[in-house]
Order: C-alpha cells, then sequence, then structure tokens
C-alpha cells in the first residue's frame, strides 16, 4: 500500500502546496480531504506560479486524478474560476473528481463569516465562509453536491433554507435578503458545470488503493488550526489532521500507510489567537520579508516567530507523524544564532506539553535554546551532506526534538529546490 497524508504540522502555510506538488510526480491520486477556499496553496513551477485554493496540488501533471474529497468545502463560484484559470494557462484539468458529498458553500455563508467576523467574535477568518457551512453541514441543514444536482430536490429545500437565512440576516444583521429565484438561477448553472465531474470519490480512492496505486491526501490549513486539537476558538472548522483524510476522502485508517507533517523551519500565524514564539522585533520583520510571508488567500502579513518543538512534538502525537518535510530552511540564511522553543514557563512551572487551556497558553513563555546560525546562501543546495554544519545541526535538531525524521527538506518554492532524504511511498 502507498498511500500518504500530508498535514500542516503548524498553523498553517507551512509549504503544504509545494511538497504536494513534489510528492505528486510519484502519485497517481492527489485527494484534499477537508477545509475549502480558505487554503492557498502555492505551487511554483520556472516562472510561473500557480495559487491552488480547492484544487488539489497535483493538478499540474495531466496524468494525475485530482479529487476534491466530500470533507471539503465546496464553493463552486471559487472552484471554476479555478478550473478556468488553470486552462487558459494550459493546464489539462479533465482529470479532476469531485465528491457528489462535499457540502456547498452557499453566498450566505460568506455572508454571514463576514458578519460574524465584523461583530464580536473576531477569530481572524479568510471570510470565505467556512465557518458558516461546517455549521450548517453538522446542524444538517446543508446542501451536498449530490442534492445541487438533483433538479426536484433543489429547488425545495433551496426554498426553505433561504427563507430561513434571510430571517436571519434580517432580524440580527438588518441586512437585505438574498432573492431565491437569483440564487436557484446560479446554482443551477453551477451545477450543468459541476455534473460531468462528480463521482463517489469514495468508492474511486478504495478502488486505487486496492489496485495498489500511490494516493496522496494533501491537507488545508495545519495541526494547530484543527477544531478539536487546535487553539479553539481560534481555528478553522474542519479536522485538517491526519486523521480528518480518513472521513474527509471516505477510507479506513487501515489503508494509510504514511503521514507526513510538513514543518515550517520557523512559526507563522495569520488571525488572531494565542502564539508563544511570535516576534515583534527586527527579527521577526526579517523574517516576513525575507520568507515572504504574507498571506496567499487574504494577503494579510503573517505573524512571525522562532521555531516552537512543543507544538511540533503535538503534532507529532496528534497526526501519527512518520515523517518531516521541512521547508523554508533558506530563510533562516545568514542569521548569527537561531532559537528553537523546547518547553514553555507558565507561572513559574515548566510546561513539556501544549496546554489545553487557551488562558493557560496566552501566558505561557517560551523557553529557548540557541542554536549557531550560517552565513551562506543554501539554495543551491541539493543534498543534505552538502548544508552547512550549522544547517545539518538545526535539522538534526528538529529530528531529536520531535522524535520524527525527516524526508524532505526545502531549500526554495521551486520544484527543484527539494531534497529527498527518505522515500515516503515506500513501506515504513
Ligand atoms: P501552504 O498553504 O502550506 O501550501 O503554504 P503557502 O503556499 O500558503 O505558503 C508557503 C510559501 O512559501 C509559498 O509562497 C511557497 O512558494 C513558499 N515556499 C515553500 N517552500 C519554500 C522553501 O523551502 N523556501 C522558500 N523560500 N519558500 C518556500
Ligand atoms: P492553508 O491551507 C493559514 C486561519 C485564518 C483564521 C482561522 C479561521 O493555506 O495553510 P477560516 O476562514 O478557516 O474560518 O479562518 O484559520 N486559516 C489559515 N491560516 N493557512 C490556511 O490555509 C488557513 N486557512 C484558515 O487565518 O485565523
Ligand atoms: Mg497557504
Amino acid at each position: 500500500m502507498s498511500t500518504v497524508v500530508l498535514v500542516g504540522a503548524q498553523w498553517g502555510d507551512e509549504g503544504k502546496g509545494k511538497i504536494t506538488d513534489f510528492l505528486a510526480e510519484k502519485a497517481d491520486y492527489v485527494v484534499r480531504y477537508q477545509g475549502g477556499s480558505n487554503a492557498g496553496h502555492t505551487v511554483v513551477v520556472g516562472d510561473h506560479k500557480f495559487q491552488l485554493h480547492l484544487i488539489p496540488s497535483g493538478i499540474l501533471y495531466p496524468d494525475k486524478v485530482s479529487v476534491v474529497g466530500n470533507g471539503v468545502a465546496l464553493d463552486p463560484m471559487i472552484l471554476l474560476q479555478e478550473i478556468d484559470g488553470l486552462r487558459d494557462k494550459g493546464i489539462d484539468v479533465s482529470k479532476l473528481k469531485i465528491s457528489s458529498r462535499a457540502h456547498i458553500v452557499m453566498p450566505y455563508h460568506k455572508e454571514l463569516d463576514s458578519l460574524q467576523e465584523n461583530g464580536s467574535r473576531k477569530i481572524g477568518t479568510t471570510k470565505r465562509g467556512i465557518g458558516p457551512l461546517y455549521a450548517d453541514k453538522i446542524s444538517r441543514t446543508g446542501f451536498r453536491v449530490i442534492d445541487l444536482l438533483d433538479g426536484d430536490v433543489f429547488p425545495e429545500k433551496l426554498k426553505a433554507i433561504v427563507e430561513e437565512k434571510n430571517r436571519i440576516l434580517d432580524k440580527i444583521y438588518g441586512r437585505p435578503a438574498f432573492v431565491f429565484e437569483d440564487l436557484l438561477e446560479q446554482f443551477r448553472y453551477y451545477a450543468e458545470r459541476l455534473r460531468p465531474m462528480v463521482a463517489d470519490t469514495s468508492l474511486l480512492i478504495n478502488q486505487a488503493i486496492d489496485e495498489g496505486k500511490k494516493v496522496l491526501f494533501e491537507g488545508a490549513q495545519g495541526t494547530l488550526l484543527d477544531i478539536d486539537h487546535g487553539t479553539y476558538p481560534y481555528v478553522t472548522s474542519s479536522h485538517p489532521v491526519s486523521g480528518g483524510a480518513c472521513v474527509g476522502a471516505g477510507v479506513g485508517p487501515t489503508k494509510i500507510n504514511r503521514v507526513i507533517g510538513v514543518v515550517k523551519a520557523y512559526t507563522t500565524r495569520v488571525g488572531e489567537g494565542p502564539f508563544p514564539t511570535e516576534l515583534f522585533d527586527d527579527i521577526g520583520e526579517l523574517i516576513r520579508e525575507r520568507g515572504d510571508e504574507y498571506g496567499t488567500t487574504t494577503g494579510r502579513p503573517r505573524r512571525c516567530g522562532w521555531l516552537d518543538a512543543v507544538i511540533l512534538r503535538y503534532a507529532a502525537r496528534i497526526n501519527g507523524l512518520t515523517d518531516m518535510a521541512i521547508t523554508k530552511l533558506d530563510v533562516l540564511d545568514g542569521m548569527e544564532k537561531i532559537k528553537i522553543c523546547v518547553a514553555y514557563k507558565y507561572r513559574g512551572q515548566t510546561l513539556s506539553e501544549f496546554p489545553e487551556s487557551l488562558e493557560v497558553l496566552q501566558e505561557c513563555e517560551p523557553i529557548y535554546i540557541e542554536l549557531k546560525g550560517w552565513q551562506q546562501d543554501i539554495a543551491g543546495i541539493r543534498r543534505f551532506e552538502d548544508l552547512p554544519f550549522a544547517a545539518q545541526e538545526y535539522v538534526n535538531k528538529m529530528v531529536e526534538l520531535s522524535g520524527v525524521n525527516h524526508s524532505l527538506l526545502a531549500v526554495g518554492p521551486g520544484r527543484a529546490q527539494t531534497m529527498v532524504t527518505r522515500d515516503v511511498f515506500a513501506p515504513l
């Protein structure tokens, strides 16, 4: 079995898109299993930069099957824009499959997301309707792709739900109503464009696994944005962790071979919420500029800080990581000293486990170790042994502190700027 789940080990934007694209060359299927257009996954090929929100990052290889799984919050407008944009650039999207069970983001989800953000409950969301969509899914008032395709069921259900949403929008927020007929027309158009791509994708993926095909599950967001395991309520509304791949793609846990955590060599976060190693000084600014740390989806500057090994150990446990893909090591070039947080200090106590309470986390002070930096440009290096000794030491320390071996090391956004240290599709 060659199935690999790839997850973000921190707060998202670890470089999942780049690593997925790199591994996709050897995969047969690439599957998104959660999140929606809140994700922004960057793939750089030569002079071209692709920013993918809903389509898996394997799409640039014409022979791979790309799957949008049932756990994804599917915004048809954004998906179709993305498809058209890729086609315009000459990318073959004919092998894209969409789960009939994926839930559909409606315009009122986006409106409600924005209104909630502008009110008293600010999370710093991407305003892509993610929270309201998953809330409706759990409340059993959502629309699945299969419902959208049913010409009889859809209008009836839509009418009732739009009436309810309009009452909320009017009574709570004083906002104008959505017009049922307009929505119906818009979504009928989406239904016809999506129809040829719709499939029972769980069936498809399981058949592929049984045939010995290589399947790569591409997580969005990151472990600390998980609704259960993240820094609640400053999280997204889905399960980016590896277990989410089973639910969000319809495969059993016994079908998962390996779990790769994508780890940025430092830490970033977008939106609100605690971040113990955040830097507010020149070094934080330097990392932001050198790492080009600005949101792919919203353009917001990302908050930057040192690597946090408490988080790494936590991510290793929650996801059952078997491998690490370390990215953006090159961004640390030229630093005299590099710090890694190894534990937290909380009211005189030393905490080595990631705390459950947000109030505790907010008060945690990082306990750092200091490593020597390297004064060399490493972007052109292609073998681990050729890295400066201090960079090797830094990576070795990441392995020691997390208890997880590395399989990939990235020293730049390009495809070639990736070192393979272990084959992730091989049996463990
Ligand atoms: P994702 O959401 O996890 O896919 O990550 P994003 O695409 O939002 O952000 C990662 C950014 O870092 C993108 O601009 C990538 O092109 C870039 N990137 C990925 N790996 C590396 C790397 O090793 N070095 C550098 N300098 N940039 C990288
Ligand atoms: P990728 O896949 C980084 C953050 C938002 C906000 C919180 C909730 O590119 O790594 P949401 O819109 O999901 O309700 O926002 O989650 N967030 C991300 N941060 N990378 C992402 O995706 C993110 N997707 C959501 O900034 O703090
Ligand atoms: Mg991103």
